[in-house]
C-alpha cells in the first residue's frame, strides 16, 4: 500500500514516519518520529476476541500507537475490546464469576517509560477495569485499590457500575457449577469441587478450558520508544470470594521497565504469584537475556517451586500458565506449560504465533 508521500507502510514504518490511522492497511495521516520498531503483544484473545465487530486488541494497540497515541492508553483500549465481549467469558463483562455467582475482576496497568502504574482487585459491576486501574495510575497516589473501595472509586471517576456483570452464558455456567461441585467444598476447593468441576465443564464445552484461569494480557513498545504493560481478568472461574489472583499485582501479572521490555502473564495466577515471574523475567532480560530464553527462565523457576499435589507422574506441571515477553528492540516471545499461540501485531500486520512449551 502507498501511502501520501509515495512510500509504503513498511518502507515508512522502517524509515522514520509511522502509519496514523484506524482501520488496518488504510493509512491516511503519516508522522514522524520513530526510535523504535513498534510491537503489541498478547495473550491470543488479543487477537481472537473482536466483540462483535472485525478489530482485535492488538490491531487497536497498534494503529493507536502509530498514530501517535500514548503506547499504554492504546493498549487499555485494545484490551476494552476482550473486557466489553461477553463471548469471552475470561475478562470483564460476561467474565465467570466466583462461587456465590459475582462477577469480580482484576486489573492492572504499567508505563516503564514514564515510571507509572495502577490496579484494581475484586472489582465489581465494571466492564472495563483495566480503564479504571489507569484512572488509579492517573488520578491517586497508589498503585492497587480493592472491592468497595475500587468501586467506589470508579463510580466518582465517572464510570458506570452495574447491579450485575453476568451474561446468560456465564450465569448458566456458574449455576451448572454449583450443582455439580460439593456446596460443602467451602472452605477447601482444593478437594474435590471448584477447580475440578470447572475443568471437567470446559471438557464439556461450556466454556473454553482456557477460561477457567483465563486472562489477557498485552504489552507492547511503542514508535518513540515508550514500554507499557496491561493485564485485566475475571480471575480463577468460581473461586472463593475475595480471591485475588496475579494479574493486578505488580511484578506476577504484568512489568515493564522502559529500559529493558515488558512481561505478563495467564494462567494459574498463584503459580506466579509465587516466584513474581513478570519481574523475574524483565530482571533475567536486563542481565542480557533474549525474551525467549527470560521465560523459559521463569517457567523452569515455577516448576522448581511447584509443590508435588500440582504435578502429574512424570513431574510436569499439571496447571496452564503463559508468559508473554518483549524487550525494547521489539524481539519478543510467548512461552507456556502447554500448547497453544500468542498474538503479535507489527509492522507485518496482526497474526497468530506458536507459544515455546516448557513441562
Ligand atoms: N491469571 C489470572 C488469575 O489467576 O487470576
Amino acid at each position: 500500500m502507498v501511502g501520501p508521500m509515495g512510500v509504503t507502510r513498511r518502507e515508512a514504518l522502517a524509515g522514520g514516519v509511522a502509519l496514523a490511522t484506524g482501520a488496518w492497511g488504510a493509512p491516511s495521516l503519516w508522522l514522524p518520529s520513530r526510535q523504535a520498531a513498534p510491537v503489541v503483544v498478547a495473550s491470543a484473545n488479543g487477537l481472537t476476541s473482536k466483540n462483535g465487530g472485525t478489530v482485535s486488541c492488538v490491531e487497536t494497540a497498534f494503529n493507536l500507537m502509530v498514530s501517535g497515541g500514548d503506547v499504554l492508553d492504546a493498549l487499555v483500549e485494545g484490551v476494552a475490546i476482550v473486557e466489553s465481549d461477553p463471548e469471552d467469558t475470561s475478562v470483564g463483562y460476561g467474565g465467570l464469576p466466583n462461587a456465590e455467582g459475582t462477577v469480580q475482576l482484576d486489573a492492572a496497568v504499567m508505563h516503564g517509560t514514564r515510571k507509572t502504574a495502577g490496579g484494581v482487585a475484586c472489582l465489581e459491576g465494571v466492564r472495563t477495569p483495566a480503564k479504571v486501574a489507569s484512572a488509579v495510575m492517573l488520578s491517586t497516589d497508589h498503585h492497587l485499590l480493592v472491592g468497595e473501595g475500587a468501586q467506589k472509586f470508579a463510580r466518582q471517576m465517572g464510570f458506570q457500575v452495574e447491579d450485575d456483570l453476568n451474561t446468560e452464558r456465564s450465569r448458566k455456567a456458574w449455576l451448572e457449577w454449583k450443582r455439580r461441585s460439593d456446596p460443602e467444598h467451602f472452605p477447601d476447593p482444593r478437594k474435590r469441587g471448584g477447580t475440578e468441576v470447572a475443568m471437567e465443564m470446559a471438557r464439556e464445552g461450556w466454556f473454553p478450558i482456557e477460561h477457567v484461569f483465563g486472562t489477557i494480557h498485552a504489552n507492547a513498545v511503542g514508535p518513540d520508544g515508550s514500554i507499557a504493560a496491561v493485564t485485566t481478568t475475571s480471575g480463577l472461574a468460581f473461586k472463593i470470594p475475595g480471591r485475588v489472583g496475579d494479574s493486578p499485582i505488580l511484578g506476577a501479572g504484568l512489568y515493564a521497565d522502559g529500559n529493558v521490555g515488558a512481561a505478563g502473564s495467564t494462567g494459574r495466577g498463584e503459580a506466579n504469584l509465587f516466584g513474581l515471574c513478570s519481574f523475574l523475567i524483565v530482571e533475567e532480560m536486563r542481565r542480557g537475556s533474549s525474551p525467549l530464553d527470560a521465560g523459559v527462565f521463569a517457567l523452569r523457576r515455577v516448576a522448581e517451586k511447584t509443590e508435588a499435589r500440582l504435578k502429574r507422574p512424570d513431574a510436569s506441571l499439571a496447571f496452564g500458565l503463559q508468559f508473554y515477553v518483549l524487550d525494547k528492540s521489539g524481539r519478543f516471545a510467548g512461552v507456556s506449560t502447554n500448547p497453544g499461540s500468542f498474538a503479535v501485531c507489527d509492522e507485518s500486520g496482526p497474526r497468530l504465533a506458536a507459544l515455546e512449551v516448557v513441562r
